[in-house]
């Protein structure tokens, strides 16, 4: 009996997965691995954050896993589906992306073999650096729509539930600035029914997603779910979604250091990061346009947190300057390099340095699952729309109006909302 088919009981929630790549497989190889051999959970807020006892006892020992807290499905209960532009099954997507050691992806091989993506909707323009060879057939957007949410019904049914997430873990797209196709559902589904050029292929897996009843985060810095017309959607259908782009190696220090130049007030005249990766996501970022959707995406935090109007002589004037370099010796051992320029009392100039050695799908990997499980939470507490709690994850959050980016802040959000704070 394989994974999927000894999950099938009603409390199962299935995972669905548009991007069987470096963080998808990561992900997965991650939760078998602790399933099957008790490797450890590591930068899990849901699995790691342990909650004080109520009662309120000075007893150290005293703590409930937020997990048992809340009620959340045991790692075991999870449910998989993906979707891939080539065939390759979650074992040899993961082998390929060089992530984890041959043996630790030997001792979870069985599993992740079990999960053989279905083929994606990849429209070439959105993603040019990647060849697909495992499509959808279809001529228009409609056709794939439809494709898509008869995958899902076909996972569900499979997987003996009707509870499911989708996370997307597909390669950036190229920049889109939002059209008047992505104003209004009903503007939107006439540009499906009319195959507008402007409607990405993750924004049609999320339509395919909220149609199906099925809550999504974006782990992407695309432009898909932040359109009034998938926002309306998520709202009608009574579904929570939350986006966008994980945050993990440079943004994420970004967000917890900036805050704290900030409350010193220490001027800062400019922040350049740079960064070299050699896997696929660095690949399809080489991409001028590709790069333009994260560059959008990771510039946004500092001007958010140091408040220039307010304080424009002290960051009046920074340079804020972000690179991303394809260097496929690397794999996805990413290298960010950080120099930071402050200015102290009298004007006095001094700088930073922050050199990050990181493996950038061992940070999104646990994202993933958070995402996942909260999402999941959130629908069963009713909630529906854009999920701005969820911000901490996120280079770029989904806010109605300002995001909020310092990253104690977004925390201090997430665990009240949680009401373990
Ligand atoms: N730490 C991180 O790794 C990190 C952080 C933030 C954001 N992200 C974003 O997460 C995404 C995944 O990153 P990754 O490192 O796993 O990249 P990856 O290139 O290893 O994996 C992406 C996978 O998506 C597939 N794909 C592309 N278009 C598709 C489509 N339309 N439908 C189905 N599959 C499709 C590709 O074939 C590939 O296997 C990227 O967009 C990346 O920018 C990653």
């Amino acid at each position: 009996m394989n994974q999927s088919q000894s999950n099938v009981q009603n409390n199962t929630l299935l995972v669905l997965i548009p991007g069987l790549g470096a963080v998808g497989t990561t992900f997965l190889a991650g939760v078998f691995a602790h399933i099957r051999h008790g490797r450890p959970i590591v930068g899990s807020i849901s699995q790691n954050y342990k909650v004080s006892d109520p009662s309120g006892q000075p007893n150290p020992r005293n703590f409930t896993p937020l997990s048992e807290h809340l009620g959340l499905p045991s790692l075991s209960n999870l449910a998989f589906a993906a979707w891939d532009i080539t065939p390759e099954n979650a074992y040899e997507s993961a082998k390929n992306a060089g992530v984890l050691t041959p043996q630790d992806l030997e001792m979870v091989r069985e599993d992740l073999e079990t999960i053989e993506p279905m083929p994606g909707v990849f429209i070439s323009d959105y993603v040019r650096r990647l060849d697909p060879s495992y499509v959808k057939k279809g001529q228009s957007r409609s056709q794939w729509v439809d494709a898509l949410r008869a995958d899902i019904r076909e996972q569900k049914a499979k997987h003996g539930t009707d509870r499911a997430v989708m996370v997307w873990c597909a390669s950036t797209e190229r920049f889109l600035d939002p059209e008047p196709v992505h104003q209004s559902l009903a503007a939107f589904e006439q540009g499906l029914a009319d195959n507008d050029l402007s409607i990405a292929p993750s924004q049609m897996y999320a339509y395919a997603a909220l149609m199906e009843g099925v809550p999504m985060a974006n782990g992407a810095p695309n432009l898909t779910l932040e359109i009034p017309a998938l926002q309306e959607l998520a709202l009608q259908q009574g579904l929570p979604i939350a986006g966008k782009d994980f945050k993990t190696g440079q943004t994420f220090m970004k967000t917890l250091l900036a805050p704290g130049l900030k409350a010193k007030l220490l001027g800062v005249q400019g922040w350049f990061s740079t960064n070299i990766l050699g896997n696929k996501d660095g690949l399809v970022l080489d991409e001028p346009d590709n790069f333009r959707t994260k560059e959008h995406s990771k510039l946004e935090s500092l001007h958010s947190i140091f408040e220039a109007e307010r304080y424009p002589e002290l960051y009046g004037d920074l340079h804020h300057t972000v690179r991303i370099n394809y260097y496929p010796p690397r794999g996805d051992s990413k290298e960010g390099w950080d120099n930071i320029d402050i200015v102290g009392w009298m004007g006095y100039p001094m700088q930073i340095k922050i050199n990050f050695l990181c493996k950038d799908s061992i940070l999104a990997a646990p994202i993933v699952l958070d995402l996942a499980l909260l999402l999941d939470w959130a629908h069963g507490q009713g909630w529906s729309g854009v999920q701005e709690w969820m911000s901490f994850y996120f280079k770029d959050p989904h806010a109605q109006e300002q995001a909020v980016h310092d990253l104690m802040q977004q925390h201090g959000t997430l665990l009240s909302t949680l009401g373990v704070e």
